[in-house]
């Protein structure tokens, strides 16, 4: 399999340039700049990829790389601090640049030469994404420029020769004109790639390695309904049938309907599903709670409760599988950073379950990715396009305390919200929507009589990584629609109101 390595120099948009490298067809791995010379040879890439970062090279402690990785015959795109560094370690020289104008951000118009192979079959004239505080003042021995902004003579250097080249914009940002067409270029024209990784072989082939490796043994997952323990749980299926149970704890807590679609997307599969009903048990151990980190780490614990409870049914098992995914091992830990909320995941790691080993069948695919693997292994379109979907479900969706009242009524009027958006194709435009059940009530008027009801918040954001995100601009007459729907149909609610607030400063979910 032909493979990219992306040295990752703590820059912002790492994950971004490996998702372009496998929009392509190509599959590659991000790796910290720390990892051995060695190690990286032994992952045989046919072309690397320096991110940027956030230091200047010439400074002491800056992010290094070994210097025989230019003598290993192995082509380099340096993307910002990368191609800086790559400019530093070859003889180069790069200062901080002397005046504003040299230093530039945001959007540029820049000026290719189109015969290098970089920019080749693109407009000579473009605006690229630019980041960058420092100046090549010296490009090194061997490279020629390629690139200039109005600023800047050396925006792009290349050595075609060698098979290294080095752009001071982000190409792997959609602010920048033609940047797929450049990493198009550097996989395909440069490191002669031939674009063969799909879905379709990544299935295959891990089908055979999870048999290699479970052999005759006993798999145990925690299903959960989202995307990520649903494709791993499809995928264990694909490959080991009835040597795999799912333990899909319900808490009582899921969306309309949620609960029966998951047991039939899985019914195609010869494997044990257990489907346990915990709603009761969940609705007890929640009364009267209503602080929000409370609720979520008793559902957490009950949770793992459950599973353990269920686990220790099954017997003995060998592995214990898990839908973590690439984004989740490659972020950076959050080290000191605040706790605004405890997140948690179901399928976390049980303290009385015994299990030799963890297994992650999909620890290297990003979640467009899974979902499209989702789709190979032929689950439900309306399982895999499945938006996120806290852990603990609808509880930290009703303000307050938690009833079977409240979470009946929040389910429905959520369920009108996601229709009627569906309905509009509106959903398409929006990351994440549904609906709030808040603690306030208020008095409303309804035929000739007075109403003392509680208010319903519409929540409907836009974001990229989830963590910034913008309120949705939903057209009035849609969001029109779905209150006098949710008022005429859903009892208990007589006040619908729509949040405007992006976050920073809320946060996506109200708890
Ligand atoms: P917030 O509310 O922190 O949410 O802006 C960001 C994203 O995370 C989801 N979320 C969770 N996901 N377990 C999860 O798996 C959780 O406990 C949890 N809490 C929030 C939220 O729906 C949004 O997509």
């Amino acid at each position: 399999m032909e493979k990219i390595l992306i040295i990752d120099f703590g820059g912002q948009y790492n994950q971004l340039i490996a998702r372009r490298v496998r929009e392509c067809g190509v599959y590659c791995e991000v790796k910290p700049y720390t990892t051995p010379l060695a190690q990286l040879k032994a992952f045989a890439p046919i072309g690397m990829i320096f991110t940027g970062g956030p230091q200047s090279v010439y400074l002491e402690g800056a992010p290094q790389v070994d210097p025989d990785i230019f003598t290993w015959g192995v082509p380099i795109l340096g993307i910002c601090y990368g191609c800086q560094l790559m400019a530093h370690l070859l003889g180069g020289q790069v200062t901080p640049a002397q005046n504003d104008s040299a230093r530039e951000y945001g959007k540029t118009l820049t000026h290719y030469d189109t015969s290098c192979k970089l920019f080749q079959d693109l407009p000579r004239d473009g605006v690229s994404w630019m980041s960058h505080g420092d100046y090549m003042a010296q490009v090194p021995q061997g490279f020629s420029l390629a690139a200039r902004s109005d600023a800047c003579p050396n925006v792009a250097i290349a050595d075609e020769v060698r098979g290294f080249y080095g752009v001071q914009f982000h190409p792997e940002v959609n602010h920048t004109e033609h940047g797929r067409d450049m990493i198009r270029s550097f996989l395909f024209a440069v490191c002669r790639a031939k674009g063969d990784w799909t879905m379709g072989n990544y299935k295959d082939r891990a089908i055979t390695d999870l048999r290699r490796k479970i052999g005759a043994g006993k798999v145990l997952l925690a299903l959960s309904g989202g995307v990520d323990s649903s494709v791993a749980a499809a995928l264990l299926a694909e490959a080991v049938g009835p040597q795999l149970t799912c333990v899909f704890v319900d808490h009582g807590l899921m969306r309309l309907n949620e609960g029966n679609e998951v047991e039939e997307a899985f019914s195609q599969w010869n494997i044990n599903f257990v489907r346990v009903d915990a709603e009761a048990r969940f609705l007890l151990k929640l009364a009267g709670v209503d602080e929000p980190e409370r609720k979520r780490k008793m559902i957490g614990e009950e949770f793992i409760r459950v599973f353990e409870e269920e686990a220790k049914k099954v017997g003995k098992v060998d592995f214990l599988a898990q839908g973590t995914i690439y984004p989740d091992v490659i972020e950076s830990g959050a080290g000191d950073a605040a706790v605004i909320k405890s997140h948690h995941n179901v399928g976390g790691l049980p303290d009385h379950v015994d299990f030799k080993e963890i297994i992650e069948p999909l620890r290297m695919l990003f979640k467009d990715e899974v979902r499209q693997l989702g789709r190979e292994l032929g689950l439900p379109e309306y399982l895999v396009s499945r938006q996120p979907f806290p852990g603990p479900g609808l509880a930290i969706r009703i303000i307050g305390d938690i009833t079977k009242d409240k979470t009946d009524t929040l389910r429905l009027a959520d369920f009108i919200f996601r229709d009627e958006m569906a309905r509009s194709g509106e959903d398409k435009n929006l990351n994440q929507f549904f609906a709030v059940l808040t603690n306030t009530r208020s008095v409303g008027v309804m035929g000739d009589g007075r109403t003392y009801d509680y208010t319903l918040a519409l929540r409907a954001v836009t974001t990229s990584d989830f963590m910034t995100a913008d309120w949705a601009r939903i057209p009035y007459d849609l969001l029109d629609k779905v209150s006098t729907r949710i008022v005429n149909e859903v009892r208990g609610i007589n006040r619908i109101v729509y949040d405007i607030t992006s976050k920073p400063p809320a946060t996506i979910e109200w708890e």
